[in-house]
């Protein structure tokens, strides 16, 4: 019997759906889930359409797998970060038109926009660049995400990370729209810079709120609105 089905599937419905949100295109990008004693990830060059479970790619921390497919060429960046990182479970890389616009200058994303905070800092880091599948990206990229959910890579696109397939494409489609708004903000010239201490308020709020996920009523911070009992 084939192992983790219901992570395979969440794999391949998470790559259907990074295309259908329009954070990725074509064979672009590749996903992993954590799975016990190592994790799965999407075959190379591969249509997200046409992958059935089988295809999905189970390897260990070693670098070693198990399948009749090869896996992504990212292998090195998906097994660095579930090992680097007991907090996630999902590490998603895509190539969104806006995000990878600023990484083509090498430009990461600064807090001109509160909403920055839900990657965990200030800012979203640009990782420098480094052929695709090598050991020196995935270090980058590593060192680029201390701290954060989700960073840059120059010349080449994003990497968010999650709890879940669903928390990594919220973030993705947060990501994307960030780097979409500064991009038409900068059309007026540089925005305003939302200082280091406001940030770490937004986030400190943002963590009570348990904001962006789904909230339990009984678990109402002091200050948000109560339901009518
Ligand atoms: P793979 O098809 O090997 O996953 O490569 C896609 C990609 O985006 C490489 O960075």
């Amino acid at each position: 019997m084939i192992s983790h089905l219901p992570e395979r599937r969440s794999v391949i419905d998470g790559c259907l759906a990074m295309n259908r949100l329009g954070i990725n295109q074509g064979m672009s990008g590749n996903l992993s889930h954590r799975v016990e004693g190592g994790f799965l990830v999407t075959p190379t060059s591969m249509a997200y359409d046409a992958m059935t479970p089988d295809d999905i790619v189970e390897m260990g921390f070693d670098g070693t797998y198990l399948g009749n497919r090869r896996p992504s060429s990212e292998w090195r960046i998906h097994r660095d970060i579930l090992r680097a990182r007991p907090d996630v479970m999902v590490v998603l890389h895509a190539h969104p038109t806006f995000a990878t616009a600023l990484a083509v200058h090498g430009r990461g994303i600064p807090s001109f926009h509160y909403m920055v905070a839900l990657a965990g800092g200030d800012s979203v880091r640009c990782a420098p660049y480094a052929t695709f599948g090598t050991q020196e990206l995935s270090d980058h990229a590593l060192t680029a995400l201390e701290g954060r959910l989700a960073c840059l890579l120059a010349n080449h696109g994003m990497i968010v990370l999650g709890a879940s397939v669903q928390a990594a494409l919220s973030l993705g489609v947060e990501i994307e729209t960030l780097a979409r708004q500064y991009l038409y903000a900068q059309q007026l010239g540089e925005p305003r810079i939302l200082p280091p201490d406001e940030i770490a308020r937004v986030a400190e709020k943002m963590r009570r709120m348990k904001y962006g996920q789904p909230v339990d009523d009984n678990d109402a911070p002091e200050d948000t609105a109560r339901p009518r009992r």
